[in-house]
């Protein structure tokens, strides 16, 4: 099972295929774009780098997208410099619902990875229109806002980031916060690290949750990032890795979609793990909840 469609052939699109095809993860890509051009483009130039792997790489129509194993949807506006993502959801929505409409009936075994911002927003609005379960159907969230986290701690602490467990968690955005309080380092909690005690904790959730935007100030828009996570959940997906992520799903206890950690494999969300938070991280994201709450009602 690996016939990957990604929608949306723009830059973050062909970011995600291209690493997807140089990690040789799945045997197919289809790009798929309303502008045929755009993902004829796309297809010529990433064939042309199919020497180092050799995966198919295809034009591909919505009705195909709609039969794959699993359909990565970056298609939408992106955000312009100092706009937040909730402020794309008018433009994202439509073509969100136009793109799911344009592919049914979907695959019931589809796995639906929401790329497009406000992932969040659209990962609920996805949920109920595909009509899929909801554990093949989540966004990619703050796995790369716990990305650039976990690089940032792995600079202050001198070790490398996947000895690092430390998530930001919530939506993928302004709100999000950092689960401090469960943070490990090789089997030590993180606050009991000297120099993570004397860091000022709300600086640093600032320049997590702020990065995309520095980046797009200065080149536009950002893909190489999002490209490497997407890539990631893609792999644990196809060989059922069982990896644990923070991503976008429905949170029962919160009443809304937004990332927390879960274990990932080939049906997707396969468990959401019940991460310990003190009552400043629960209140914080249950403020963050009311506002994507408030949001989604508009729209499904
Ligand atoms: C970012 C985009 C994916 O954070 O929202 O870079």
């Amino acid at each position: 099972m690996s016939r990957v469609a990604v929608i949306g052939a723009g830059s973050v699109g062909s970011t995600i295929a291209f690493a997807l095809l140089i990690q040789r993860i799945s045997s197919e890509i289809l790009m798929v774009d309303i502008v045929q051009e755009t993902a004829k483009g796309q297809v010529s130039d990433l064939s042309d780098a199919n020497f180092i792997a050799s995966n198919h790489v295809r034009v591909g129509t919505f009705e195909e997208a709609g039969q794959s194993d699993i359909i990565i949807i970056t298609a939408g506006a992106k955000q312009k410099p100092n706009e937040t993502r909730l402020d794309l959801i008018d433009r994202n929505y439509k073509i969100l619902d136009n793109v799911i409409g344009s592919m049914k009936p979907i695959n019931p075994n589809a796995i639906l990875l929401l790329v497009s911002n406000p992932v969040d927003i659209l990962t609920h609005i996805a949920q109920k229109l595909s009509g899929l379960p909801k554990n093949q159907v989540f966004g990619s969230g703050t796995f790369l806002d716990s990305a650039r986290l976990r690089r940032k701690l792995s600079s202050i602490l001198g070790v490398s980031e996947n000895a690092i467990h430390c998530y930001s968690l919530g939506e993928h955005g302004d709100s999000q916060i950092i689960a401090w309080n469960s943070a490990s380092v090789g089997g030590k909690p993180l606050l009991e690290f000297p120099e993570i005690a004397i860091l000022d904790k709300e600086l640093i959730a600032k320049e997590i949750s702020n990065k995309a935007n520095e980046i797009i100030k200065l080149k536009g828009a950002t893909f190489f990032g999002i490209a490497g996570c997407v890539s990631l959940v893609v792999q644990s997906i196809i060989f059922n890795q069982r990896h644990i992520r923070p991503l976008s799903t429905y949170i029962e206890e919160y009443g809304c979609v937004f990332s927390m950690p879960v274990v990932l494999g080939r049906n997707g969300i396969e468990k959401v793990i019940d991460i310990d938070l003190n009552q400043e991280e629960k209140d914080k994201l249950k403020q963050s909840s009311k506002i994507l709450r408030e949001i989604c009602a508009k729209y499904t």
